[in-house]
């Protein structure tokens, strides 16, 4: 008998526009801070991973979040940041953690992890963006809406936005 865990609880965060845009130069669309407050909230003290291409976008390592990052180059070094060659590494790097890991982008890596993943923290900015860069579209029949929040533009977001968190039934 063992409590050992095969593999982690997978969730995914992202914040897209009403035509599913996520980015465009490998840059954000827009500039929320209300969104960018939720995400550290829902994902502080938690495990994010993310591909190679939105951790050049970030930057640097997301504070109090264990950071993995994804890429093909097996000889890639990043100061703070576990650096893995595929998905599935990432997710058995983590297979004994107890909170759910969250897969915070982008789109190459939302596309591999969405089949993987039971909980999607889903904000929605109502405006549609000209963007190169789309979350693949969901169907809604496969999920729960377990919350959704609804707020207004104001002088420092711009546009309408819904924060959801949808469960895989
Ligand atoms: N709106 C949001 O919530 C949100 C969130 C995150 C990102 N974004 C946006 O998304 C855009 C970036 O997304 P993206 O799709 O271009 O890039 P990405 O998914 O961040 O990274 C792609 C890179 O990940 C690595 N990779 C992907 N699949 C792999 C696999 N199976 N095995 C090993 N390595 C793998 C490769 O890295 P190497 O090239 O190093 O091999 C690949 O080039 C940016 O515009 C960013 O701002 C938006």
């Amino acid at each position: 008998m063992t409590n050992e865990q095969t593999s982690p609880s997978v969730a995914i965060a992202v914040a897209v526009g009403e035509n599913f845009a996520i980015g465009k130069n490998n840059q954000l669309l827009w500039h929320m801070p209300a969104d960018l407050k939720f995400f550290k909230q829902t994902t502080s003290g938690h495990t994010v991973v993310m591909g190679r291409k939105t951790f050049d976008s970030v930057g640097k390592p997301l504070p109090n979040r264990r950071n993995i990052v994804i890429t093909r180059d097996g000889n890639l070094k990043i100061d703070g940041v576990e650096v893995v060659t595929s998905l599935e590494e990432a997710i058995e790097a983590t297979k004994n953690e107890e909170k759910p890991v969250f897969i915070v982008g982008g789109a190459e890596i939302y596309r591999q992890a969405l089949p993987k993943t039971d909980t999607l923290y889903l904000t929605t900015i109502h405006h549609t963006f000209d963007a190169d860069t789309f979350f693949p579209e969901i169907d809604r029949s496969e999920w729960d809406t377990i919350s959704s929040e609804t707020h207004k533009a104001d002088e420092k977001n711009k546009y309408d936005y819904t924060f959801e968190v949808l469960k895989r039934k």
